[in-house]
């Protein structure tokens, strides 16, 4: 499905100082998930083939481009705000004003109208008509906006402009068809549709070829990729057999998409890291039951019992607290499983009702935002604890760590992450070492999110 852009007239002054075409300075920045970043070097490289320059400082483009998310209400009041700062700069200097992503798909028209200073809107599928919708506004000065949702659009062709760097994404699926009740997704991103395995590995040996050494293949519903008689497991394994890769990971997978091979692959192939993202949201089975995660409390145990006979296998998890209807009781049966469980992380959020959504037509948001608020501060403080208790446990012993770059404190100390995608900060001083390296260091000190040591000569 695809259809011309609407184009409609704009208040935007032409600019004097524009450049000839072909030579537009574009400022891009990127919110929400790694699925968006990915998005992001696929936009750089269309734009780019049709001319247009990218620049890190936003006081010299011509176009400002924000990649958004739409998953919870705090997404979007963070894009409102940077939108209110180039508001008064596009008064003194013309600039065009370019929403991409998540939000330009979830609110469409709504959007253009009620921010008259925003010149193009473009969906997840519709990147491909970018450069002629900028073209438009910075020429004609009209608005457009694309926002058709396709049931084929993979970027399948599209070598995606990357920063560089030892860490690489590959999207091998798009879309979502779960509809958990809760989550704009599937109406952002549209249908499931997986790309073929031969551009895949393709991709994965390009990356290699640029220095990367570790490689997250990326779906938001990854374990459901399929593409002919080519399921994740097989996909997953054929990309960790490449030539030159130190590592490969995987997220998210949902958990009752979860099939034995899946597991073994991760169990048995040495590259592919021991760390399973598993999303529980719920503990509570009518929580779980009204978010149509489509998995029991006991089935998602099930799970995890599968995957600890298997070794050491370290899990982590995303938490919902305050959704529809959830009682202190439902609440605390979900408290009292991640004391159980001691996930290495668990990233946990306040319901936020999202339009169109199964949730936001079938239930009433009705649990007060201080007690959603509350709920979630318990888990987050009950999850630092356990972070920090297991991080400390491995202080005396020494992790296999791949450096990947300067720690963000000082360019003194290199940061990686353990197999288990622990952060670890080590001196430079200790051992000499290059990103993309994988070093034995002694671990002398934790933080819930954070191991320090001394790398071992
Ligand atoms: N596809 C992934 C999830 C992507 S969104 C998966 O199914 O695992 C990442 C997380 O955001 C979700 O796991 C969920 O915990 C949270 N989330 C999604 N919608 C939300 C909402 N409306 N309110 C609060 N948290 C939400
Ligand atoms: Fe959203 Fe559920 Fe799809 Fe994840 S699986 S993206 S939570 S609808
Ligand atoms: Fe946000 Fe869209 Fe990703 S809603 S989390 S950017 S898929």
């Amino acid at each position: 499905m695809s259809s011309t852009p609407l184009l409609l007239p704009t208040s935007l002054k032409p600019a004097a100082s524009l450049p000839e075409q072909g030579a537009y300075r574009v400022y891009m920045e990127t919110f929400g998930c790694q699925m968006n970043e990915y998005d992001t070097e696929l936009v750089r490289s269309i734009m780019k083939a049709r001319g247009f320059h990218f620049t890190p400082i936003d006081e010299e483009a011509d176009v400002i481009l924000f990649n958004t998310c739409a998953i919870r209400e705090n997404a979007h009041n963070r894009l409102y705000g940077h939108l209110a700062k180039y508001k008064a700069r596009k008064k003194e200097r013309g600039l065009v004003i370019g929403v991409l992503g998540c939000m330009a798909q979830n609110l469409k028209q709504e959007l253009l109208d009620s921010r008259s200073w925003i010149d193009v809107l473009a969906g997840p599928d519709a990147y491909r008509k970018l450069p002629d919708l900028l073209t438009d506004a910075l020429e004609h000065q009209h608005r457009g906006l694309a926002v058709d949702l396709s049931e084929y659009e993979t970027y399948a062709q599209i070598v995606p402009d990357r920063a560089g760097g030892i860490n690489g994404w590959i999207a091998v699926m798009r879309g979502c068809d779960n509809f958990c009740s809760f989550c704009v997704v599937p109406y952002t991103r549209g249908r499931e549709r997986s790309r073929d395995p031969e551009g895949i590995l393709e991709e994965a040996k390009r990356l290699v070829s640029q220095g990367v050494r570790q490689i997250t293949l990326l779906g938001q519903n990854v374990n459901s990729y399929r593409s002919g008689s080519c399921d994740f497991a097989q996909l997953l394994v054929a990309v960790a057999d490449v030539p030159g890769l130190q590592r490969v990971r995987f997220t998210s997978p949902h958990p009752k998409d979860f099939p034995p091979s899946l597991l073994e692959a991760v169990a048995q192939h040495p590259i592919i890291c021991n760390q399973i993202h598993l999303p529980l949201q719920s503990a509570n089975d009518r929580m779980l039951e009204r978010m149509g995660r489509g998995y029991t409390r006991r089935e998602y145990l099930k799970l995890v019992d599968a995957i600890q006979e298997k070794g050491p296998i370290v899990l982590t998890t995303d938490l919902i607290c305050g959704f529809c209807g959830e009682t202190d009781e439902e609440f605390q049966e979900t408290y009292d499983l991640v004391k159980e469980m001691k996930y290495q992380a668990a990233f946990t959020f306040k319901y936020s009702e999202r339009k169109h959504t199964i949730a936001a037509r079938k239930y009433a948001d009705d649990i007060p935002e201080e007690v959603k608020g509350f709920r979630t501060n318990e888990i987050i403080e009950l999850q630092k604890e356990i972070s920090l208790q297991k991080n400390q446990d491995l202080i005396g012993s020494q992790v296999e760590v791949m450096i990947e770059g300067n720690a963000k404190k000082s360019d003194q100390q290199w940061m990686g992450h353990t197999e288990h995608n622990v952060t670890v900060v080590w001196s430079k001083n200790d051992h000499p070492g290059l990103p993309g390296d994988l070093v034995s260091i002694s671990i002398q000190d934790a933080t819930p999110s954070t191991l320090y040591g001394t790398a071992d000569s």
